[in-house]
């Protein structure tokens, strides 16, 4: 079942009732001010950090879910709407939301009355904007009240949430007739203030939770709404909002338009007061009035439009399968600017107050947005690889706003240092910026142990080199990409962290998975030595990743695929000896990525034994069979219930990985078979159970030994994004950057005859038609730069600013 359509043509997705499975949201901002914003305008705002400088309040778990947010509520007569339905929940006559590129427009209709409530955060601002518009559709006048209504947080989203012996009575709020000003601990060491504004003199306003809400009230029944209307209340400690009241006439097919913002302001020390206790609302003031009038909202629009028509025109496809284009065009694109923006922190299911930046996920979210951005993916590779220590290991996370590594979770997660050879090398193809292997970059973020970038890749490489076990695999530490196969934590007490307890290094415990990566980007880093010069430091660096491939043949492959890992007592872990968690997909994917067994026939072995264990309609399992008690010595993968997340989840960030190895070894079918399984515009038609938006992935699918079988969690915050992106734009698509140039090398179903991509690239735009004429799945069999053959599959890079014509042939 469907909840609403993609509307291609305007980029958006077009939800038609607001009843979907879940709440389905949008996020608005793409530099310092955000919102997560649902189809029913539930959600929350806060400045650069989700935890320290939270605008507004949301309660996460709350009953009933998402009720706070930037609700409009309506009184007509006796009637109380919501254009968005929430929170009163009055069943409207109409409703519509569309979710863009940064902005959401949701409309309502109720008794002749169509209300359309369009929210953005303009690009260079940190402000939220809200354009509200009333249309009298009937025959008669109507006078009706109109009640915007948010809830302020009190900046520490944490303390806000818990300290309340000590927030109920800070609580401070400053009045003008078109604003409210939100100055909790501004007194004291802040030097920073919220405002809500309207372009219109309210009627009345309130700012006491209490005193708008009822004492025993709730969003879905505020005592002022379906009373008396606003009091004028001042907040005095306990829970600012800011609540206004306007009440408007409009004749039979009259318009109205409003205009409210919420808005961050930041003073220097110096400059915080206009005079005692009263705060310095000048730049607020200067914010209010760039957006008094309603046509400025007009052009905010604009420019986000250029700016995402900007970021998404580095690749756009023209396949002919509508589903798919949609995918690469838009929404893949999309979801991987946000995960680039908020990394693992604010979602509907990441509470913002959680974990920093993570070492692994923000290397490997690179990979999906270096194309579009590759100043700011440089200025990431050197923040990350800061948080690097001298011997090449790295914290596991670090806090975005210090961007110091975060001492709580420390290190040892002995698959973080490959990762940034990972995140380097996808640089480098892209850009060839060779310079950044000379920034001088912090160690363990001390800028006395500076030494160049190229060092830290170095050391990262030499790290896994130098840390194996008795098979000559590397050892786990921690964990490797997967969190919850935790080797050597032995955790008996409820309430500890696997991710911390036992130690952080264990002298047995090895990754098949992370030797499948030190294969794969061990080989990159050997090429990039080759690249800049270093013959000798190259070959070595090939001598070790040809004894790690021996090792994993020997070692690491069981008989029909290849193992997970060795535990801490030296018994496999993955194997068809194991009672459960005989076969896990990671090594698969990870190993035949790295072309190990390809010649040998382990690699093809190993993908038909994925599809015959671990292949469900929707999408491929973690692992097989299900681990279905606790092993202590697995640790948290066996804590959840069959099916879900790493225990036999279907985790959709590994299914991409057994996309691209299908694709190293030409099976085009297959890929787009596993590619489409889990891709969300080809799911769509399930929404009812698939229950996550149906634009952007999930990071897992409950499994089929779940009883939820085919429900996603976890939407939006994933490296599922990267890697679906970089599956099908190069692995299936077949657009891949290379050091030297941009290869073309196709991987798609035989039946595909004919598709084009256009891709910027190192300044200049390719535009590129693949033809299929004796329906293969891969090969190239000739390719015209300029109607010009060339000699090869690369196409060599092109002066800045130009356009050239490829027409790719495929065949014998
Ligand atoms: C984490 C990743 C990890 C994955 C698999 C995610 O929640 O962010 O770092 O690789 O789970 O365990």
């Amino acid at each position: 079942m469907k909840f609403g359509f993609f509307d291609d043509a305007r980029k958006e997705y077009v939800i038609t009732t607001p009843c979907t499975p879940l709440p389905w949201i949008n996020y608005l901002g793409s530099e310092n001010f955000f919102t997560l914003l649902s189809n029913t305008a539930g959600g929350y705002s806060f400045y650069r950090d989700a935890r320290l400088r939270r605008l507004t309040r949301y309660r996460y778990n709350n009953a009933p879910l998402d009720s706070e947010g930037f609700h409009l509520y309506i009184r007509d007569n006796d009637t109380v709407w919501n254009p968005g339905w929430q929170p009163v929940q009055t069943s409207l006559d109409r409703y519509e939301c569309r979710h863009g590129l940064g902005y959401s427009v949701i409309e309502g209709q109720k008794n002749n009355l169509t209300v359309r409530q369009e929210l953005t955060v303009p690009l260079g601002d940190n402000c939220l904007l809200m354009r509200v518009t009333l249309r009298n559709e009937g025959g008669t006048a109507k006078t009706v009240s109109l009640f915007p209504y948010l809830e302020f947080c009190l900046w520490d989203a944490q303390d806000d949430a818990s300290n309340f012996q000590r927030n109920y009575s800070t609580g401070e709020v400053e009045i003008e007739p078109c604003a409210v000003y939100h100055k909790t601990e501004y007194r004291e060491r802040r030097d920073h203030y919220a405002v809500f504004w309207s372009n219109r003199r309210p009627d009345a306003y309130d700012t006491s939770r209490e005193a708008f809400l009822g004492v025993y009230g709730s969003p879905a029944k505020p005592a002022a709404v379906f009373g008396e209307g606003c009091t004028g209340s001042v907040a005095h400690g306990w829970q600012p909002i800011a609540a206004m009241e306007f009440v408007l006439s409009l004749q039979p097919g009259e318009t109205e338009c409003l205009i409210f913002g919420l808005g961050y302001i930041e003073n220097p020390q110096t400059e915080k007061w206009e005079s005692p206790s009263v705060i310095n609302k000048r730049p607020a003031h200067a914010m209010i009035a760039r957006y008094q009038d309603r046509f400025a909202f007009d052009t905010v629009l604009a420019s986000l439009h250029d700016y995402w028509r900007g970021l998404l025109g580095g690749y756009q496809a023209a396949t002919g399968n509508e589903k798919l284009d949609r995918m690469v065009n838009i929404w893949n694109q999309y979801q991987c600017m946000v995960t680039f923006n908020m990394s693992r922190s604010a979602s509907y299911f990441e509470s913002g107050m959680g974990r920093g930046m993570g070492f692994r996920d923000s290397c490997q979210d690179l990979l999906g947005f270096v194309h579009m951005i590759p100043q700011r993916a440089r200025e990431r590779i050197l923040d990350i690889a800061a948080t690097q220590f001298p011997d090449g290991s790295a914290y596991h996370q670090y806090q975005p706003l210090t961007k110091k590594g975060n001492l709580d979770i420390g290190s040892g997660f002995n698959d973080d240092p490959l990762w940034l050879i990972a995140g380097t090398d996808a640089y480098l193809r892209e850009t060839g910026d060779w310079s950044i292997l000379d920034e001088a970059c912090a160690f363990d973020n001390d800028l006395s142990l500076s030494q160049p970038l190229l060092e830290h890749l170095r050391r990262s490489f030499r790290y896994t080199a130098t840390h194996l076990g008795p098979h000559k695999l590397p050892l786990i530490g921690r964990a490797d990409w997967n969190d919850c196969l935790n080797l050597n934590c032995f955790s008996e007490h409820p309430g500890e962290s696997f991710q911390i307890s036992g130690p952080s290094e264990g002298p047995v415990a090895e990754s098949v998975f992370i030797a499948g990566m030190f294969v794969k980007y061990g080989r990159a880093w050997a090429d990039i030595c080759r690249h800049i010069g270093l013959a000798d430091e190259s070959a070595d660096a090939e001598q070790a990743v040809a004894e790690m491939e021996a090792a994993v043949l020997d070692a690491g492959w069981d008989g029909s695929w290849f193992r997970r890992a060795y535990d801490a007592f030296g018994n496999v872990v993955g194997g068809a000896a194991c009672e459960e968690g005989k076969i896990f997909i990671e090594p698969q994917g990870m190993c035949v990525m790295a072309g190990i067994g390809k010649v040998s026939g382990q690699a093809a072995q190993a993908l038909k034994s994925v599809e015959e264990w671990l292949d469900s309609k929707y999408g491929i399992v973690l692992l097989q069979p299900a681990y279905t008690r606790y092993h202590l010595e697995l640790g948290e993968i066996s804590s959840y219930p069959p099916g879900y997340k790493e225990n036999a989840g279907i985790f959709c960030h590994n299914n991409p990985w057994i996309v691209c190895a299908e694709a190293e070894l030409g099976h085009g079918d297959r890929a787009f078979q596993v590619y489409r399984r889990t891709c969300p515009a080809f799911i769509e038609d399930i929404s009812e159970i698939h229950r996550t938006e149906p634009y952007v992935y999930s990071q897992m699918i409950a499994g089929k030994d779940a009883p939820t079988f085919g429900e996603g969690k976890n939407s939006w915050l994933t490296g599922t994004a990267a890697w679906t992106f970089l599956s099908i734009s190069q692995a299936i698509l077949g657009v891949k950057p290379t050091l030297d140039g941009l290869q073309i090398d196709p991987c798609i179903p035989s039946s595909v005859r004919e598709f084009s991509v256009s891709r910027r690239y190192r300044g200049a735009l390719y535009k590129i038609t693949v033809h299929n004429p004796a329906g293969v799945c891969s090969g190239v069999r000739s390719v015209l730069m300029d109607g010009a053959e060339i000699v090869g599959n690369v196409l060599p890079v092109q002066p800045d600013g130009k356009t050239v014509n490829v027409e790719v042939f495929l065949g014998d």
